[in-house]
């Protein structure tokens, strides 16, 4: 039996290429080997955004059609919306009953996140217990894998002991899961920063070519080379030259490195053929895209059979659970 792996992204809207080379492209990979369930954590979404949950529903459509466009492909994988799998809040709830506050208060993203969201009153419950509820998610599918990135890495933590709690106290429902870390090509945002929405500093998986001309033409390069006639160093200095690793061949590459050590190529050309790359290989994303786009239905469809599938396997689990807690024979068996 091919084994499990789950995981969930928030709806942030539009996703960028850092998503895409850190996380959907692992995702890819994964639906081929193992059987995959992929969702939208739009409850988690609220822990932070609950002034706003109006904003939510259109941001889970733009986040899903960046998944269909990259090729995240629901014959293989199981895509579903959290909020539509209600049982996520009852596993969330018995679990909340036996995790102690103290694993939760020493959580570093708890930490951090409180301090960095200052503007948001985060000393709320939900958030707090917002690792509790990702237990649930993962666990509800028995999933032995979590690909995540290592932010995330003290949430499956938590998971792990949440359910060897579970499988001490009532029954072993349920594995325990391991995380799963891809190797991430590194890839800055068009500043040098790290790629991120709240930076204003991305390239997003919709931009149209010209937006993207237009921003890579902005990225910057090699601080040290400001002239053209001033040997650069690609490989240490240059911040665009991590996009051009990941989108130009091998070949070109070593000849691209050659010409700015010798200050032949200048900075301009050689984000003008950056960008002619990454539109090439961007082209058929956007094709998806747009098929995806046409017909609003199509991702509402996918998204309602994906939530059946994972319905099933929700009901079943959280059927064994109700028994580890309550069936009197629990203690015999
Ligand atoms: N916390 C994750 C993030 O912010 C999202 C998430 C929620 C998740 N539930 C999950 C990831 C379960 C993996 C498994 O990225």
């Amino acid at each position: 039996m091919k084994k499990r792996v789950l995981s969930g992204m928030r709806p942030s809207g539009k996703l960028h290429l850092g998503h895409l080379h850190g996380v959907l492209s692992n995702w890819k990979r994964l639906q081929d080997e193992y059987e995959c369930f992929f969702f939208v954590a739009d409850w988690h979404a609220l822990t932070t955004n609950y002034e706003k949950p109006h904003e939510i529903p259109e941001n889970i459509h733009e986040m899903v059609l960046d998944w269909l466009a990259v090729g995240i492909d629901p014959a293989k994988a199981t895509l579903f919306v959290q909020s539509d799998i209600k049982e996520h809040a009852e596993l969330h709830l018995l679990l909340s009953m036996i995790t102690p506050i103290s694993w939760l208060e020493r959580n570093p993203t708890y930490k951090e996140q409180k301090e960095q969201l200052k503007e948001k009153d985060l000393a709320t419950y939900g958030f707090l217990g917002y690792p509790v509820l990702q237990a649930a998610d993962i666990i509800m599918y028995k999933a032995n894998k979590v690909p995540v990135g290592v932010d995330q890495l003290p949430h499956v933590e938590l998971t792990r002991e949440i359910t060897r709690r579970f499988n001490y106290l009532y029954r072993e429902v349920f594995p325990v899961p391991d995380p799963l870390l891809a190797e991430v090509p590194k890839l800055p945002g068009l500043d040098g920063r790290k790629m991120s929405k709240s930076y204003g500093n991305s390239i997003f998986l919709s931009d149209s070519p010209e937006e993207l001309r237009k921003k890579i033409s902005t990225m910057v390069t090699d601080v040290e080379r400001p002239r053209k006639s001033d040997p650069g160093d690609p490989e240490s200095r240059c911040v665009a030259f991590n996009l051009h690793k990941l989108y130009l061949p091998e070949e070109r590459l070593k000849e691209i490195i050659r010409e700015c050590r010798e200050a032949r190529l200048g900075c301009v050309a050689c984000k003008k053929e950056l960008a002619q790359a990454v539109i090439d290989t961007m082209s058929p994303v956007w094709q998806r895209r747009a098929e995806f786009q046409k017909d609003r239905d199509t991702v509402s469809r996918i998204l309602r059979e994906g939530a059946e599938k994972a319905r099933a396997n929700a009901r079943q689990t959280m059927s064994e659970v109700r028994d580890a807690l309550w069936s009197r024979n629990a203690e015999s068996d």
